[in-house]
């Protein structure tokens, strides 16, 4: 831990002059990791709807959820308590990558020439190369713990896919991950993680499953989509004995695991003196987003916070659940396997156009965050991938690191907003969440730089026709959502 940790104000600007203060990369120590993660279930501004189950109409019993998920995780998901504990074996695990640093962006405020400060958590340094490991890790230890003995998940890009490849790995369980198939012939090399790691990686639709092959006898070349590769993990795994499924990203458990990641930032600030005025980062289903800001947002509501803070969602405007989506009941896949989750959504039959955020193109969003978004806790900001990677271009020639596609939605929100304080003179402290390198994405800045890239604007006919079949499909949702929804 850095020298000043816990000096007094006045103590660190004497020393200060003597020691070198920490400037750029502020670090913390491996003790410093969080014991516990932070639960935002108790803080929330209205209790959280149930997620519904179709078949009945009503709340879905937790028991039925033992056969996805492993029992563990759903105490998780269902808990009240505010702070969970930290198993040590994950704590260990976390050791190889955590604390991770919280770099000033001194380069990107001086070509900016604004007098805002700009920090950024670095999740890319984890072993592959996001924040998702957070969650992967807890998930494949408390299902080791219980004797499953294989895993089964979906992957877009294949962040999420070679995260849970490395947790299984490290606590000796299998790992079959669907990844989306335009994904799979796109980014071969993501795949090859995945097989360094020992997972199965199965093109999606796949003829592993019933669904994936009625997909395929339709188009022999179907590209896939998440929602897809949702349902063929399902289904996999309850067709077969001594197999959970995984989740990366949506459910309160996995948003929980990430909070390491902002009880850590704030440990860092303190170091510096500062706290933000912003919180911003991207969001797919929300967790590297929620991750960051939970620990924020509680201050705010337990009065701890010595100023207002505004939390900001980024999302693209080829896929935009929080600025365009309708806030109601939705399944969470295609095939319509999963219970109903109240989110914004653009209907679980929208397939997304094929931009490069692979991790965005996600139709609802984590009810936790639906719910703050509804409440007018947070604010949405939509942006098309040309102006995103014009942003992760310059980051990249200011700062450094390449950044994925999907935090650099949140990049081009801070550099606006930097240049909007430029212009007003605010010193705003604005804190995001790198949550990506894109290392893996170079194929998407080749596109970029010879000019191919388009921008997708809002695919406003593909949505109304995917939100209609939503009404047809299940004409009683309207009933149910006033009832929990109101
Ligand atoms: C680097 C990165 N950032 C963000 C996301 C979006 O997911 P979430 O909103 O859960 O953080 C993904 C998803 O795969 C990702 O890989």
């Amino acid at each position: 831990m850095s020298l000043s940790h816990g000096f007094p104000k006045v103590y660190k600007r004497i020393f200060g002059v003597f020691f070198a203060m920490p400037g750029k990369i502020i670090t913390l120590d491996e003790n410093d990791i969080p014991k516990e993660w932070y639960n935002i279930l108790p803080d929330l501004p209205k209790p959280l709807a149930p997620p519904i189950d179709p078949s009945t109409k009503q709340p879905v019993d937790p028991a039925k959820l033992e056969r996805i998920f492993a029992k563990e995780l759903i105490k998780q998901e269902l808990s009240p308590d505010r702070w969970i504990p930290i198993p040590n074996e994950v704590r260990d695990v976390y050791r190889i990558w955590r604390p991770t640093p919280l770099i000033r962006a001194e380069r990107l405020e001086k070509a900016l020439n604004t007098p805002a400060r700009i920090y950024y958590k670095w999740e890319g340094v984890s072993p592959p190369g996001s924040h998702k490991p957070n969650t992967a890790v807890a998930q494949a230890y408390y299902n080791a713990k219980q004797g499953i003995e294989r895993l089964t998940t979906e992957t877009g890009a294949g962040q999420w896919g070679s995260a849970l490849s490395f947790a299984c790995n490290l606590f000796g369980i299998k790992c079959s991950v669907y990844m989306v198939r335009i994904s799979y012939n796109q980014k071969p090399a993501r795949r090859m993680l995945m097989h360094a790691w020992g997972a199965e990686v199965v093109p999606s639709p796949s003829d592993k499953t019933n669904f994936g092959k009625s997909l395929l006898q339709k188009d022999p070349n179907h590209p896939g989509s998440l929602g897809i590769a949702i349902s063929e993990a399902l289904e996999d795994t309850v067709t077969h004995d001594n197999t959970r499924y995984s989740l990366g990203s949506v459910l309160n458990h996995v948003l929980m695991h990430q909070t390491v990641q902002g009880l850590e930032a704030k440990k860092q600030l303190e170091m510096v003196d500062e706290y933000p005025d912003v919180v911003a980062g991207c969001v797919g289903g929300g967790s590297s987003f929620s991750g960051l800001f939970w620990p924020f947002y509680y201050d705010v509501t337990a009065k701890k916070a010595p100023k207002d803070v505004k939390f900001i969602a980024t999302e693209p405007t080829a896929c935009p659940t929080m600025t365009k989506g309708v806030y109601t009941y939705d399944f969470g896949d295609t095939a319509k396997m999963t219970p109903l989750l109240p989110m914004h959504t653009l209907g679980s039959d929208f397939v997304p156009p094929p931009i490069h955020a692979g991790g965005l193109r996600y139709h609802g969003d984590a009810p936790t965050l639906c719910l703050l978004l509804k409440e007018g806790k947070i604010e949405p900001r939509a942006y098309d991938q040309v102006s995103v990677f014009d942003a992760a271009v310059f980051f990249a020639r200011t700062e450094g690191f390449l950044p994925g596609p999907e935090p650099s939605h949140t990049i081009k929100y801070v550099i606006d907003e930097a240049r909007r304080c430029k212009e007003t003179g605010e010193k705003k402290v604005i804190l995001f969440n790198l949550c990506g390198h894109g290392h893996f994405d170079l194929t998407a800045y080749e596109e970029y730089f010879a000019g191919r890239l388009q921008p997708w604007h809002y695919p406003e006919e593909e949505i109304k026709k995917s939100l209609d079949n939503l009404r047809k499909e299940l004409p009683w949702v309207p009933e149910v959502a006033k009832q929990f929804l109101s």
